[in-house]
């Protein structure tokens, strides 16, 4: 049993909320938060060419990365470090939903373990970890962050992690209340970055995530090389889809790509990625929806995808305030994943992080689920590998999440 955390685990506590459960589940959505009333259910963002030609209200672009494409000025963090507390929303049932069906027939194959290694770039790279932190690579910048699973000690001297760029700094308590400090020169809120082709902006957002979860590449390479040797375009649907690296990745690779998440401000942001890669004309639906409603639909209207991607909160909210919980919503969720999946040379991503779980938890669920759909099961953890300063000396691997990978 492990409970990996990926920037935010602390106790869930079931049931009866208080104020620090919702600052828990909020915690995650704000880096996407979910929104919460601003967004109805259904809504469709504007979509990226129009977005580009209107700015909305705020403005558009805040971030120094933008100003090559665009002149807004570069906005600080500082206002963002300090939390107002998050607003108490009422729990509302996600949707009607159906029963889990059983399903019979032959469990697919499976691998196990399989571990799947994000090594460095030249955008990003894991220096050193530590003594409960990790020196980063994110494009121009050095940044240190709390990193629970990092029990050993730091490899280079305290002079390099020194010099970093940024630093965020937080109470031990996963749940506790953090910053951003730059012990250099006080740094925009964004910057340009560049990984498989795509560009989108790293982000100092609060509760110390960047923008991108980089143990992401080995999942999204390897869909980018199975949309590009099918030879027609792919149907993507990318399910709690943050601030939309996998879509661009997927529809610069020529998938068609529908990318849903709860946060009107992480989709505000996807489209922020997908303008500064001036990929207006790329074929992206953004859907700021309740991920589980949004799949109940598509069952109902006979919907098939080629490649599903998910990477659920363990606990999220719908902009209507549904509630996601990983623990009861999963074996749905999946099911229905496995109605929507196109008959034939189909694949379902299945990411799970902050969660107290085996990654046979996840696989043996999806081998059910897909029972009667033949194929292959691969489960494991998605890890990344130090690579000192210049990325050339293997170091440690750190553990970010667990996975569970069905192909047909
Ligand atoms: C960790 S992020 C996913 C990261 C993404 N896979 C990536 O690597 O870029 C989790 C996302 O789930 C979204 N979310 C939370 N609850 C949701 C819900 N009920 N329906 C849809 N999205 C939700 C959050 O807004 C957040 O953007």
């Amino acid at each position: 049993m492990v409970s990996l955390s990926r920037g935010s685990a602390s106790a869930f506590q079931k049931k009866n909320q208080t104020d620090r459960d919702v600052k828990d589940r909020n915690r995650r959505q704000k880096n996407g938060p979910a929104a919460t009333g601003a967004a109805r259910a259904g809504d469709r963002v504007r979509p990226a060419a129009k977005a580009a030609a209107k700015p909305d209200a705020k403005g558009g672009p805040k971030h120094p990365g933008a100003a090559a494409r665009s002149p807004a000025k570069p906005r600080s963090v500082a206002a963002d470090t300090v939390r107002t507390r998050p607003q108490k929303v009422a729990e509302q049932p996600s949707e009607p939903q159906r029963p889990v069906r059983v399903h019979a027939g032959e469990k697919p194959a499976e691998r196990v373990p399989v571990i799947l290694e994000t090594a460095g770039t030249d955008d990003y790279r894991l220096i050193d970890s530590g003594a409960g932190e990790k020196l980063e690579q994110y494009g121009p910048y050095r940044i240190v962050r709390p990193e629970a699973q990092a029990l050993w000690p730091r490899s280079l001297p305290a002079h390099v992690w020194d010099r970093a760029d940024a630093v965020f700094t937080g109470d031990t308590d996963e749940d506790g209340m953090g910053r951003w400090r730059f012990p250099g020169a006080a740094l925009g809120e964004t910057w340009p970055m560049r990984l498989l082709d795509t560009d989108f902006y790293g982000r100092f957002t609060a509760f110390r995530h960047v923008g991108v979860f980089p143990e992401q590449l080995a999942h999204w390479s390897w869909m980018k090389a199975r949309i590009e040797a099918s030879g027609r375009p792919l149907k993507v649907l990318n399910l709690f889809g943050y601030t939309g690296v996998a879509s661009l990745v997927a529809a610069g690779a020529g998938a068609e790509v529908t990318h849903v998440d709860a946060s009107k401000k992480a989709i505000g942001w996807a489209r922020e990625n997908q303008a500064l890669g001036r990929g207006e004309k790329l074929p992206i639906r953004w859907i700021c929806e309740d991920a589980m409603k949004f799949i109940l639909r598509e069952e109902r209207r006979g919907s098939r995808y080629d490649i599903i991607l998910a990477d659920p909160p363990k606990f999220g909210r719908g902009p209507n305030g549904e509630v996601w919980q990983l623990f009861e919503g999963l074996p749905l969720m999946l099911d229905i994943c496995r109605e929507i999946l196109s008959p034939k040379d189909a694949a379902l991503v299945l990411t799970a992080y902050s969660i107290r779980a085996s990654f046979y938890s996840i696989h043996e669920l999806v081998r059910e689920t897909m029972r009667g759909r033949g194929g292959l099961v691969e489960s494991g953890e998605l890890v990344i590998r130090e690579g000192g300063l210049d990325g050339s000396v293997p170091g440690r691997a750190l553990s970010t999440s667990l996975f569970s990978r069905w192909t047909s």
